[in-house]
């Protein structure tokens, strides 16, 4: 076992996710909104997007999403719960201590709750490799669960979206070694917030798409300054993606900015294979990343040995670019069924029906409520009573 913890390996040992039980397609949107369907489909990249039933909410899908990584590496190693979320549920108690409830975890874990807007999964998975390095010995559960939701009728109404991640962080990992140096980036900037008196996103959408570039060429120039690999080096980027197309525009930039020599990759086909899990369930924000990471993993293309970029963006902002290396046998620890099952059984509600469960409120005043059974997932929010949440396994 090496010493010096900048020698260990360590990383991605699994990753999965879990999304809503209901869906909304574009068409459907298009159908009412009256944009032309190309718009959805080519413009934004975007062709559904995942919408909470009433009983699900983030800790619900982060239960969804762990509950099989505990079931496969047990949790005797795990001595941290990183729960990243800007769809906080409390103010004060971390949404990790229900999922840690819930799945039924040793007390012997710290939990904690980590916020910067949809950087917050890759803070996580920061310290997270930073604990492992310093106890190899330790593994970490990061979990990264987001409901994205913008105002009915606005420009953001078509990014939206829900899912959670989960990831088992540990030395000598199957999935993905992560490296250092890492490119740091933060701004001041007012492009995306949510004030805590809202439950939808304020957004300046354009400005918001300057400030994810600028912070992509920032980051990646820090990233270099600090001896990161050439362009050249990478077989692709996972970026952030609020929606796929701005995968494609921030690769072209990304590409500009490296002022790469290698002639230029045609762009759809290095970017397409981390879309395919967004373009169906929307903006994640905190998991989007990770959830093109695993599209890239369950994808056909080989990656063995390869090694590629990441770029978490959260407005606001701050942003990190970092790469990994694929682990040989990666394909013999991916979930793919799982995933595609995930996307697969979602119902698809009608405009009537998604406008419902956008506007509805759950009662403040401390009242006993109880929710209708409706999530196919595996945990659910019971109801509220006394101003306290109520969650359960969900009776078959
Ligand atoms: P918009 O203003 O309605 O759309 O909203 P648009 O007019 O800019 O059109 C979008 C694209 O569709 C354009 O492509 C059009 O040309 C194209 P572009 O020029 O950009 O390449 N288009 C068509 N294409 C084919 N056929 C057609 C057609 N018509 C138009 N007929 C906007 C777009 C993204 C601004 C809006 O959806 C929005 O405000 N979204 C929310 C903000 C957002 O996602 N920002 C992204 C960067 S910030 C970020 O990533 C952080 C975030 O995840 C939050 C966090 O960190 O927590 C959001």
């Amino acid at each position: 076992m090496p010493t010096d913890p900048s020698e260990v390996s360590v990383g991605i040992q699994d990753l999965t996710f879990a999304t809503t039980s209901l869906c909304l397609t574009h068409e459907e949107l298009a159908r009412h909104t009256g944009a032309p369907l190309a718009k959805y489909h080519h413009g934004i990249g975007q062709t559904a997007m995942s919408i909470p039933a009433e009983d699900e909410d983030i800790v619900t899908m982060a239960a969804d999403a762990a509950a099989p990584i505990i079931e496969c590496h047990g949790s005797r190693k795990i001595r941290t719960i990183l729960f990243a979320t800007e769809t906080g549920i409390d103010q004060s108690k971390a949404a990790g201590i229900y999922v840690h409830s819930l799945l039924r975890l040793p007390p012997h874990i710290r939990v904690v709750e980590l916020k910067q807007a949809c950087y917050g999964a890759t803070a996580a998975l920061q310290l997270a490799c930073a604990l492992v390095r310093s106890d190899p010995t330790q593994q970490v559960l990061v979990l990264a669960s987001d409901i994205a939701r913008y105002d009915l009728d606005s420009p953001g109404e078509a990014t939206q979206g829900a899912a959670a991640a989960a990831m088992l962080i540990s030395a000598a990992p199957d999935l993905v070694e992560l490296h250092t140096p890492t490119g740091l980036f933060t701004h001041d900037v007012m492009d995306f917030w949510r004030p805590n008196y809202r439950t939808t996103a304020l957004v300046d959408g354009k400005k918001s798409n300057d400030a994810y570039l600028e912070a992509l060429e920032g980051a990646w120039h820090d990233y270099q300054a600090r001896g990161g690999l050439p362009f050249e080096k990478l077989r692709t980027v996972c970026y952030h993606q609020p929606f796929t197309r701005m995968a494609h525009k921030a690769h072209r930039r990304l590409e500009r900015t490296a002022n790469t020599t290698a002639p230029l990759q045609d762009i759809g086909q290095a970017i397409a294979p981390t879309t395919t899990y967004n373009q169906t369930i929307g903006n994640s924000y905190t998991a989007s990343m990770y959830l093109a990471l695993a599209a890239l993993l369950d994808s056909d293309t080989d990656l063995s040995g390869d090694t590629i970029g990441l770029f978490s963006y959260g407005s606001g902002s701050v942003a990190e670019f970092f790469t990994g290396t694929i682990s040989p046998n990666y394909r013999l620890h991916l979930r793919t069924e799982a995933h595609e099952t995930h996307i697969t059984e979602r119902d698809t509600v009608g405009y009537e029906t998604y406008r419902r469960l956008h506007t509805r409120t759950l009662p403040t005043d401390g009242t006993a409520y109880e929710l209708p059974h409706q999530t196919d997932g595996r945990y659910r929010l019971a109801g509220i009573h006394r101003h306290q949440r109520l969650y359960q396994e969900a009776p078959p």
